[in-house]
């Protein structure tokens, strides 16, 4: 795993911005994974800014995000459908028919996670994929749990999870309970990966996930086994 620490939260955002816009100049249609959370957010803006100045050009790209809760319309404010739309999707030239979640709200939940493993396969799997990393290694929604999931799962958010969560909700008893997540295989396929974090709360557990043992009680410790992760941090 390569690390890369930053004075600031801005130098953070740009450099991640560089590596995926490099990845889209290679390979104008190039499959991106995609993450949500406080910390995507700056390298969102500065993408879309980029698109502005007509130095990227989306319009054969194609997306995937990592997660969606389950059980809220793709208009409330709070679903990562909403996010995407809000802070990216709408301030580029991205076909909105090459985007694409899990959609929390299928009526047959094992049928939608199949769905989704074999769409990004029909993609020919990530070429880039940007994660952030929950207090408890969380990537994704990969709770610590006793085994990785491998493939798109139903999960149960940890009460860890609800509780940072919450404050983008009016109560933490309005944080839905469960949500879809990408598994660890199509995260472990993606060909590059980047791992962005910020604030000294982070620090320790990037410190264990890219040092201490290998294990699904810290789900982020897994990419010590993918061939180019690199993790880019800033305590701002
Ligand atoms: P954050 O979330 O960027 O809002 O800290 C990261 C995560 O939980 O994956």
């Amino acid at each position: 795993m390569k690390y890369e620490v930053f004075a600031t939260y801005d130098q953070m955002c740009r450099r991640a911005a560089n590596l995926i816009s490099a990845q889209i100049i290679l390979k104008e249609d190039a499959v991106v994974g995609l993450a949500t959370g406080s910390t995507p957010l700056g390298i969102y803006n500065t993408l879309a800014d980029w698109y502005a100045k007509s130095d990227l050009d989306f319009s054969r790209v194609r997306t995937v995000n990592l997660d969606e809760y389950c059980g809220l319309p793709f208009e409330d404010p709070q679903s990562y459908h909403y996010f995407m739309q809000t802070n990216l999707f709408s301030k580029i030239n991205i076909k909105p028919s090459n985007t694409h979640l899990p959609n929390g709200l299928a009526p047959d939940i094992r049928e939608e996670c199949k769905r989704y493993d074999a769409l990004i396969n029909s993609l020919g799997g990530i070429d880039i994929q940007l994660l952030g990393i929950g207090h408890n290694g969380h990537i994704g929604f990969n709770e610590p749990s006793d085994t990785f999931s491998k493939d798109t799962t139903h999960i149960r958010l940890t009460e860890d999870t609800i509780r940072a969560n919450s404050r983008f909700f009016k109560s933490p008893s309005d944080v839905p309970r469960s949500a879809l997540t990408m598994g660890m295989r199509s995260i472990m396929c993606s060909r590059k990966i980047i791992l962005v974090a910020n604030g000294k709360e982070k620090e320790e557990i990037i410190h264990q996930a890219m040092e201490g043992p290998i294990t699904p009680r810290l789900p982020a410790s897994i990419l010590q086994l993918h061939p180019d992760t690199t993790v880019l941090f800033t305590i701002e």
